[in-house]
């Protein structure tokens, strides 16, 4: 493709993403295809010959298109939201088509510089004291494992320099609420420490970790003669964005110098509210924590802000200097491949950067509690209405509920809430996400895509209403 041909297609392209913006309520929100369509309508083998772009676009509509569901979607309520504000697309295609990679500070200067003047803004934007230091990973999953690994070295004395968890030494132990993210659990037995070290905390009434619960564990754990190595709290958990107590919880870490992670993945866009900061109050007594700029803030994926109170330690564990990577200012410089686990790194600071910039922090906030009033209103609906429960607290934007009519229990019940949601997704007419909470299913309501204005809370109520009465 010549620079002019490229010209001709980018504009094209754009053409196409504007009239997908504009037209995309009217299509259904969750993809119309069957299972293997979409592999079924393409080739078998790759093209020998180029084709003609035309060709390209023309598939997109035709095969892609019907097999998305569509997460920018007014209608979309499933799992969190995950926002791409258009300046933040934008931000992505000038780092996609600069072509440029952050292996060190020197292969693209303003890669790295970039990416700490941004991540600082979102310190100060989240309210976070000055001894945050801040790194763009991809997700919260991958921070997580960072979080595990820079727990397991502090802890072991820097163990991966000697004999690894094989070297011998006390059990390792993390500890993590019930209600964490599956990929806490994931990073802890990633980064070497065997599920059975890794202990489930026990949850309150309202879903949040209970700190004498950990504290009786961790207590137990060292009478025993073992090491508690890391806790993981979450600010706004996946089923029920419930808000561990981070305060209470950091002293236990602090008493026994325990690593704390705090998985704010969905809960952090929350705190550029200050009304919102509550929910983590103590967090300076954290080790390490991410927020997902990718979810609600809507920059789009990925983009996980990991801050760590001791970026020396991160380095120390995290650094490679093969000599094709040094040069003369390695000493004045970050090097943010030892930030992290990729060498490589995109140019993801741009996106930011453009949706700060575009946006300012004032229009963030705006839309955010725009978010969290619809999340009220809802589930204000919800409870005064006849055989109708919102089960966990709203404390964000996501509404817990279940149908639950007189006489209907169990397995019936769970089979009948299934069916009603089941039915509003294959319908195309909005999209939520059932889950289990307390060993019932019920259907949470996410709120939060970028487009979503009252009418289609009042639509989604209407909806859920009309599909209880049909099942
Ligand atoms: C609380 C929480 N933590 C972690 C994750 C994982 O996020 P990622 O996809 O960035 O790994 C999620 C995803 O929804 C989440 O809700």
């Amino acid at each position: 493709m010549t620079p002019e041909e490229f010209r001709q297609a980018g504009h094209q392209l754009i053409d196409w993403l504007a009239d997908y913006q504009q037209g995309i309520a009217a299509r259904p929100v969750q993809a119309t295809t069957q299972p293997g369509a979409v592999r079924d309508a393409l080739p078998k083998a790759p093209p020998q010959q180029p084709e003609p772009f035309a060709a390209v676009m023309a598939d997109l509509d035709r095969v892609i298109m019907p097999g998305l569901s569509l997460w920018q979607h007014p209608r979309f309520f499933g799992y969190f939201p995950a926002n791409a504000q258009p300046a933040g697309v934008l931000g992505d295609l000038v780092s996609t088509g600069l072509g440029v990679l952050g292996l060190s500070w020197q292969s693209g200067p303003a890669v790295t510089e970039l990416e700490e003047v941004v991540t600082d803004w979102m310190r100060q934007i989240c309210g976070l004291d000055a001894g945050w230091s801040g790194v763009i990973q991809d997700t919260a999953s991958t921070s997580a494992l960072i979080a595990l690994i820079s727990a397991r070295e502090r802890a072991s004395g820097y163990a991966l320099t000697k004999g690894g968890l094989q070297g011998g030494g006390p059990r390792l132990l993390v500890y993590v609420g019930e209600h964490s993210h599956s990929s806490v659990e994931k990073g802890a037995l990633l980064a070497g420490f065997g599920r059975d070290n890794v202990r489930l905390v026990p949850c309150d009434a309202a879903y949040r970790l209970r700190p004498e619960a950990l504290a009786a564990m961790v207590a137990a754990d060292i009478a025993a003669g073992h090491r508690p190595c890391a806790i993981v709290a979450t600010t706004g958990t996946t089923a029920t964005t419930a808000i561990d107590p981070v305060g209470a919880i950091a002293k236990i870490a602090r008493a026994h110098d325990i690593w704390l992670h705090v998985d704010a993945a969905m809960a952090g866009s929350a705190m550029i509210l200050p009304e919102c900061r509550w929910m983590w109050e103590g967090i300076e007594g954290a080790d390490s924590l991410v927020i997902n700029l990718h979810k609600w803030l809507g920059v789009p994926f990925d983009c996980s802000l990991y801050y760590v109170r001791d970026p020396e330690h991160l380095v120390r564990v995290m650094s490679t200097n093969p000599s094709y990577l040094q040069s003369s200012v390695d000493g004045q410089v970050k090097n943010l491949r030892d930030w992290g686990i990729p060498l490589g790194r995109r140019f993801r600071a741009l996106k930011l950067w453009f949706v700060l910039r575009e946006q300012g922090v004032a229009a963030l906030q705006a839309r955010l509690r725009r978010d969290l009033a619809h999340a009220q209103r809802l589930a204000a609906m919800v409870a005064a209405t006849p055989g109708w429960r919102v089960l966990a607290p709203v404390s964000l934007q996501t509404v817990c509920v279940r149908y639950e009519p007189a006489g209907l229990t169990g397995a019936a019940l769970d089979a009948f809430t299934q069916k009603w949601a089941e039915a509003i997704n294959q319908s195309g007419a909005a999209y939520l996400t059932p889950a289990v909470l307390d060993g019932r299913w019920m259907v949470r309501v996410s709120i939060g895509a970028l487009p979503t204005e009252a009418a289609d809370i009042a639509a989604v109520w209407q909806t859920m209403q009309d599909a209880v009465a049909c099942c």
